[in-house]
């Protein structure tokens, strides 16, 4: 039974073990290839920021800020927040480095844990990865399409099957407000037919309430009236060209008229992409959490007191893809194994053994070692299952004569060299 002192892992964060960091690997390493052809440059931000940056991004009636921030105050009474997202702080870092002076857009790719304080359960982590990108300074709906295909050449590119691409407009500052009247209207008239934290949505942020997965909200959600017939000129024109524009490039996607976001920032176009892969048996994978999510944000910089500046950007969590790749990809074998086993005898030769090892590296071979074992029965063993090519074996005998047995594993032949030369030796062998 589990002390009741020992100390465990954090409620929702996890570690990410040796043998998943392939995974992880795979997935940076094919958003990054991605990345570059599309031209985006990464970017780096601290983990931590000031707390009113997330509050006058995201919005303050938004889930992130209402319940999700870790936020922590300082010993001199600053009030600082986790990054619960990339968006608001790669905005910051913009605005901050006079970004807007540069030939726009700027294209800007971001990876690591983001942190928020959430119910934990399948697929949902306090700490997790996002795969963040923003493009900054281009209204045009062909970026929007662009960022969708992006995220959808990505889980296509990692083989995640079925995939989902779910769009829809909003709306901006012109159209959203009378829409915004238009939505209230009609959830105060059902106000008694929502669930609770939908009656506090509908006064706070109603346009919230469409999101919500309650079987009763979903009732009044299906007959709610929606964005998508109530844009204004502009919106319904950039919105058609996104459409036409994915349509060109084959990309299938679905329009969700009760798609909102939780965020406050987005204006336009917003998608989210999903897998509808069959659950296989044992399996807790919830087929409708969203794998990757963005849209358009014309509205965050003027929020952030800077001159109002188009972007629109997207991120992908990489928890939720590894979950879905791993147990349906095997891991390839181990590629790079040693060449040579390193085996000693006795404190003289252990001595000399570090050294030897760390020229190995600098002749960028690689040698397997088990210097914490005295015998060399036992090192012996070590190195037939690392089924190297050969041992070298260095005793006492051998540091006080300043030389070095070669053993070829395959014909067990064994050779005697000088030990200052058995680096260039052994790099011959192996040519
Ligand atoms: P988001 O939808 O809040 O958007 O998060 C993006 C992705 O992060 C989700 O689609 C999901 O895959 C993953 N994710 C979110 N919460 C969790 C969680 N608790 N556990 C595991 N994975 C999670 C944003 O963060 C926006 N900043 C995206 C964006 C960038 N919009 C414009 N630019």
């Amino acid at each position: 039974m589990a002390s009741k002192n020992k100390i465990q892992r954090l409620s929702g964060m996890h570690d990410i073990l040796p043998e998943d960091q392939y995974y992880y690997e795979k997935i940076y390493d094919t958003c990054r290839q991605i990345a570059d052809f599309y031209d985006f440059k990464k970017m780096d931000t601290p983990l931590l920021e000031y707390s009113d940056l997330y509050i006058k991004g995201a919005g303050i009636s938004s889930d992130i800020v209402q319940k999700q921030m870790y936020t922590l105050k300082t010993k001199g009474g600053d009030s600082l927040t986790l990054r619960p997202e990339f968006t608001p702080g790669i905005a910051r870092a913009y605005i901050e480095h006079g970004m807007n002076n540069l030939p726009q857009p700027v294209k800007l790719f971001s990876y690591g844990p983001v942190f928020r304080y959430e119910h934990p359960q399948a697929g949902r982590y306090r700490q997790f990865h996002q795969f963040n990108v923003e493009v900054i300074g281009d209204g045009s709906p062909v970026v929007d399409a662009q960022l969708i295909q992006f995220f959808y050449n990505i889980l296509k590119e990692l083989k995640v099957k079925n995939i989902v691409v779910e769009v829809n407009s909003i709306g901006d500052s012109q159209c959203r407000p009378y829409y915004r009247k238009l939505l209230v209207n009609y959830l105060k008239s059902r106000d008694s037919a929502l669930c609770a934290d939908c009656r506090r949505r509908a006064k706070e942020n109603p346009l919230r309430v469409l999101d919500c997965k309650e079987e009763k909200c979903q009732r009044v959600i299906s007959q709610a009236p929606q964005t998508i017939d109530h844009l204004c000129e502009e919106c319904h024109s950039h919105f058609k060209s996104v459409l036409e524009l994915l349509d060109e490039a084959e990309i299938p996607y679905r329009l969700n008229p009760h798609l909102v976001r939780g965020l406050d920032y987005y204006t336009k176009t917003v998608f989210e992409m999903y897998s509808e892969e069959e659950k296989k048996e044992g399996e807790d994978l919830n087929p409708r959490l969203c794998l990757a999510a963005g849209g358009r944000y014309d509205g965050l910089f003027k929020l952030l007191g800077s001159e109002a500046t188009k972007a629109a950007g997207g991120a992908m969590g990489v928890e939720r893809v590894n979950m879905l790749i791993k147990n349906r990809q095997a891991q390839p074998a181990k590629t790079q194994s040693a060449e040579v086993f390193l085996a000693q005898l006795g404190t003289a030769a252990k001595r000399k053994s570090l050294k030897l090892f760390d020229d190995f590296r600098k002749a960028r071979i690689r040698v397997a070692e088990n210097f914490g074992k005295d015998s060399l029965k036992a090192q012996l063993r070590a190195a037939d299952k690392e089924e190297v090519k050969y041992t070298l074996l260095l005793g006492q005998k051998e540091v006080l004569e300043g030389t070095i047995i070669i053993r070829d594993m395959k014909t067990g032949k064994q050779d005697t060299v000088k030990f200052d030369k058995v680096v260039d030796e052994v790099k011959k062998r192996l040519r």
